[in-house]
């Protein structure tokens, strides 16, 4: 039987057994090895996106946040609430010596579940971290999670490695590294077909030997982006990790505001996302009575970003500006004209679903269709069924 990459994944999980958790044994060394030196970059292309997107934030939280130095860094950078979360007790224990007297809380959690004592403004999850999500299943329950601990004009950033460049061999590929004390061995292999990398650590020092074993797995942009779309999140740019230029991917269809030419491929990227505005649904109707009778519908039955337009125009201006599930347009009694705006609103928000609302009466003069009519005089029995078919979610 073949298996999808999702089951391989999923299995490698269970047939391997590191001989220590990951990160048990590496926390002292972590700093010395990876932590100081990858930091400075961190902090350099933060500090890029943070002024780029005009991000502002009162709170943050670093989420597998390690040894602590971003979270330290970002409450040197006066944030005033801070919150470091990581599910390795020994990574917390060096990022809380780290902290001491700085007002930073730890938390130890799996990001997976990730459940905040408050929502914050930023999150933040840096190297690679989400790698260790090795199912497309579980990445979009993260998105989820952190999307639910953010508030609503927040940020996420983060990185990622997509792909490995085809050049580079699956493996084994080795690496040493020796310091005072202490020598790391790391094996690697990739499994091209999957994109999973499992990394053997071997750790010697004072005296003892240690064993971690680290299963990554890449995702394409395009695959990340679906996922952070169905998780809510707005892009708003994604940068090559090494040239900070946006990123394209030949085989990504993701959509970069501002997108410059650059024929590289993106194999590490940075990720930059805002909360998707609240508002999700949009309501075209001339009959003010209806229109609002829909909206009360909608907010009752807990659809919490609900829209109107009273002219069209209007309508027009949010469906150019705005970012919408659904786009409800009412077509009575100006029949012709509102269809082509039905067909204009397609056009505008290609990611949404159209639903004209014709009136009984109207209904034998649709000969085209091209869209799903719901009939205004059954909406309300219909509409949520209709909505949850394409796909919604409240
Ligand atoms: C490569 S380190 C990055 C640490 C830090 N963000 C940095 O930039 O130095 C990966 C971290 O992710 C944490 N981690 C991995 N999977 C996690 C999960 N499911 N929940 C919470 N932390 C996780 C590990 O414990 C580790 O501290």
């Amino acid at each position: 039987m073949r298996l999808g990459p999702d089951r391989v994944a999923a299995r490698a999980t269970h047939l391997l057994r590191p001989t220590a958790t990951p990160y048990a044994t590496l926390a002292p060394l972590y700093d010395a090895l990876l932590g100081d030196r990858f930091f400075s970059q961190v902090r350099y292309v933060f500090e890029g996106l943070v002024q780029r997107y005009n991000i502002r934030f009162a709170s943050a939280a670093d989420v597998a946040c390690g040894t602590g130095t971003f979270v330290r860094y970002l409450r040197e950078r006066g944030v005033p609430v801070v919150y470091g979360i990581d599910r390795s007790p020994e990574m917390l224990r060096v990022a809380t010596a780290k902290n001491q007297g700085n007002s930073a809380r730890f938390l130890l959690q799996d990001f997976a579940r990730l459940q905040l004592p408050e929502p914050v403004d930023l999150i933040t999850c840096h190297f690679d971290s989400l790698n260790y999500m090795l199912t497309t299943d579980e990445l979009l329950y993260t998105f989820r999670r952190f999307h639910a601990n953010m508030k609503s004009a927040g940020h996420f950033i983060f990185d990622l490695i997509t792909e490995q460049p085809p050049r580079l061999s699956p493996g084994p590929c080795v690496q040493r590294v020796t310091g005072p004390g202490f020598a790391v061995v790391r094996v690697t292999r990739r499994d091209p077909r999957t994109n999973i990398q499992t990394a053997f650590v071997s750790i010697s020092r004072n005296g003892c030997s240690h064993r971690e074993i680290h299963v990554q797995r890449g995702y394409p942009i395009a695959v990340v982006v679906g996922l952070l779309a169905q998780a809510r999140f707005a892009l708003l740019g994604i940068h090559d990790f090494q040239t900070l230029g946006q990123a394209t991917n030949q085989d990504a269809t993701c959509d970069l505001r501002g997108t410059e030419a650059n024929s590289r491929r993106c194999y590490w990227a940075w990720i930059i996302l805002a909360m998707r505005p609240s508002v999700s649904i949009l309501i075209f109707d001339l009959d003010a009575l209806f229109r609002e009778g829909l909206r009360n519908f909608l907010l009752a039955a807990g659809y919490q970003g609900v829209d109107v337009a009273a002219t069209e125009p209007e309508a027009l201006a949010k469906l150019t500006c705005g970012n919408y599930q659904y786009v409800l347009i009412g077509l009575s009694p100006l029949l012709s004209g509102g269809r082509e705006l039905a067909l204009e609103a397609r056009r505008l928000q290609s990611n949404a679903k159209i639903f004209p609302l014709i009136s009984a009466e109207n209904q034998p003069f649709i000969h085209n269709h091209a869209f799903e009519y719901i009939i205004k005089e059954s909406v309300f029995s219909n509409l949520l069924q209709l909505m949850a078919e394409a796909g919604g979610e409240v």
